[in-house]
């Protein structure tokens, strides 16, 4: 079990009030979703539709993100971690597919990390595993003091173009544009210090025993294509897919390709 007792005070409320995670629909083998940055739950509606008929579907909200209460205090990616594990303790739920699509991938690997034997099957979407680089840190750090001086602004031109493909469809473009200018300042400051602060995850690719899809849009303007194949080429006898014509958010620019490629390795 999690320690649930030793998180901050705006750790999930274990006490049945109020529900742990964003949304839980469905029945059948548990599906984990884990949103990017500076998204929320919302990113996964298209699997959430699909899945929920064959599976029990779990969409997480990051602290301060969607549904989910804004933490005063700087958090890190293991803290998130625990308060998923305490979530799922919470709802008996043992193993699980966990899917993470970019930051949602960071915080799989703190999963993996965690608890190994939660993870089933996992899914690692145009994320990658190393650190952030100096010169990234720094992008960090700037990006952190233009929310904290002028609101989510500066983040809706700076993310948008960059999470979606090279002509989007401009209802797409739209949505994205929407939610992150409705992302919490708070919480994304919270977020780009955790981003830039992550541990290096490239030592634990080598014990990820379980099937592992890598998938990855073939326009990813933040993950490469290259990242990605190089991610699926270090886990041992994972399997790789290129999602045509998407960005970096590819389960959004091409859900009908996301959802086979997912449906064909649930299927496996
Ligand atoms: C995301 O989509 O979650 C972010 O772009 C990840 C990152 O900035 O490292």
């Amino acid at each position: 079990m999690a320690n649930c007792t030793d998180q901050g005070s705006n750790a999930l409320n274990l006490q049945g009030r109020p529900p742990p995670f964003a949304k839980d629909t469905g029945v059948g083998p548990c599906l984990l979703l884990l949103h990017a940055f500076p998204l929320d739950h919302r990113l996964w509606a298209h699997q959430i539709t699909s899945f929920r008929t064959s599976h029990r579907v779990i969409a997480h909200d990051v602290r301060g993100f969607g549904r989910s209460p804004l933490s005063q205090e700087p958090w890190s990616f293991s803290d998130i971690a625990d308060d998923i594990l305490c979530g799922l303790d919470t709802l008996n739920i043992p193993s699980l597919t966990a899917i993470g699509l970019s930051m949602g991938g960071y915080l799989a690997f703190e999963l993996v990390r965690k608890r190994p034997s939660l993870i089933q099957r996992l899914v690692l979407a145009d994320t990658r595993p190393d650190a952030d680089n100096q010169e990234e840190r720094s992008a960090r750090t700037h990006l952190a003091e233009s929310v904290s001086q002028i609101g989510t602004d500066s983040l809706v031109k700076i993310m948008a173009p960059k999470l979606l493909r090279k002509r989007p469809d401009p209802s797409v473009t739209k949505v994205i544009q929407r939610w992150i200018a409705e992302a919490s300042p708070q919480a994304v400051i919270h977020a780009l210090i955790a981003m830039r602060e992550r541990p290096d995850s490239t030592p634990l690719l080598a014990n990820i025993a379980c099937p592992t899809l890598v998938l990855s849009g073939s326009e990813d303007l933040v993950t490469s294509v290259q990242d990605c194949r190089k991610l699926a080429e270090a886990i041992s006898g994972s399997r790789y897919k290129e999602i045509p014509d998407s960005g970096h958010i590819s389960n959004l620019e091409n859900p009908t390709a996301f959802n086979r490629a997912l449906d064909d390795f649930l299927s496996l």
